[in-house]
């Protein structure tokens, strides 16, 4: 494992770092690998009841990394692992707990969708920049944030990709609770120290209950939205979206 992906198991809970603070978190294709050879360590670990995910530094995540993007236009392979990480946190069979704060872009905002618990700091700012990118949005939100806003606000914030703050993310359901940031860590691990004590079994299982009904749908749509994704990344609007990213920031 790189240092850009940490791990820590504390009691029950088992601790998945993003710290890539300098880059805001930013994912390269080999923190996706990293994320999913954890998850998968987490879910065979009988020992591990919670996984809690959490970014060092100031920001939750600036989602993909643009330069990766530009890297790997042309090997569809490389981006798989994208879509493998998204369908590895849906399916996930024990609660995943994410505390986020500061900026969450793009995936950084679409993995919230996964979660069971979604704690936040009050300077949260999300937003699903995709479109804008000439991208299309990803990790399942095309299915669920219509099932959760309807279809005018899910396209404000996917389609318009408006940013949103803690606040909004609250009263959306994006979020369970917001808090000062220096309280952030501490209440998060404490919450999910009680859920990680809770009966192991019946938690798992209502979790499946809760998502049987649409996970076959969802792991359909998530391939369907890899698929254009992946063919997007080749496109104009794109191309000149990534080549603005990256000389605004040389
Ligand atoms: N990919 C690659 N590098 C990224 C990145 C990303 N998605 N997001 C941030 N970075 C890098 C910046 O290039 C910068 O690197 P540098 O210090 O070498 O110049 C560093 O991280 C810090 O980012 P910066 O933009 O200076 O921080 P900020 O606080 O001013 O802004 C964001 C934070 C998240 C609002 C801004 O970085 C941003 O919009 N990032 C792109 C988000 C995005 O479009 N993600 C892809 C979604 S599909």
């Amino acid at each position: 494992m790189s240092i850009l992906v940490l791990s820590e198991k504390r009691g029950q809970v088992f601790e998945i770092i993003l710290n890539r603070a300098e880059k805001k978190n930013a994912l390269t294709l080999a923190m996706y690998a990293e994320l999913v050879a954890l998850l998968r360590q987490a879910a065979s670990d009988d020992t591990v009841h919670v996984v809690l995910i959490r970014g060092e530094g100031r920001a939750f995540s600036a989602g993909n990394d643009i330069g990766d993007f530009v890297a790997c236009a042309g090997d569809q392979d490389g981006i798989s692992i994208i879509i493998e990480f998204l369908h590895t946190l849906a399916a996930f069979e024990k609660p995943v707990v994410a505390v986020v704060q500061g900026d969450a872009v793009g995936i950084g905002t679409t993995m919230m969708l996964h979660c069971d618990l979604v704690m936040a700091a009050d300077d949260l700012r999300c937003q699903m920049p995709f479109v804008k990118l000439g991208l299309i949005p990803e990790g399942g939100s095309t299915l669920l944030l219509p099932q959760l806003l309807g279809q005018r606000k899910a396209f404000e914030l996917l389609v318009e990709g408006r940013r949103f703050d803690a606040e909004t993310a609250e009263s959306i359901g994006l979020v369970n609770q917001t808090l000062a940031p220096e309280k952030l860590l501490e209440t998060a691990r404490s919450r999910a120290a009680d859920l990680a004590g809770m009966p192991a079994e019946a938690v798992k299982i209502s979790k499946r209950l809760m998502k049987q009904a649409y996970l076959e749908q969802l792991h359909r749509v998530m391939d369907d939205e890899g698929e254009r994704f992946y063919q997007r990344l080749f496109s104009e609007e794109a191309r000149a979206a990534f080549s603005a990213f990256l000389q605004q920031k040389s």
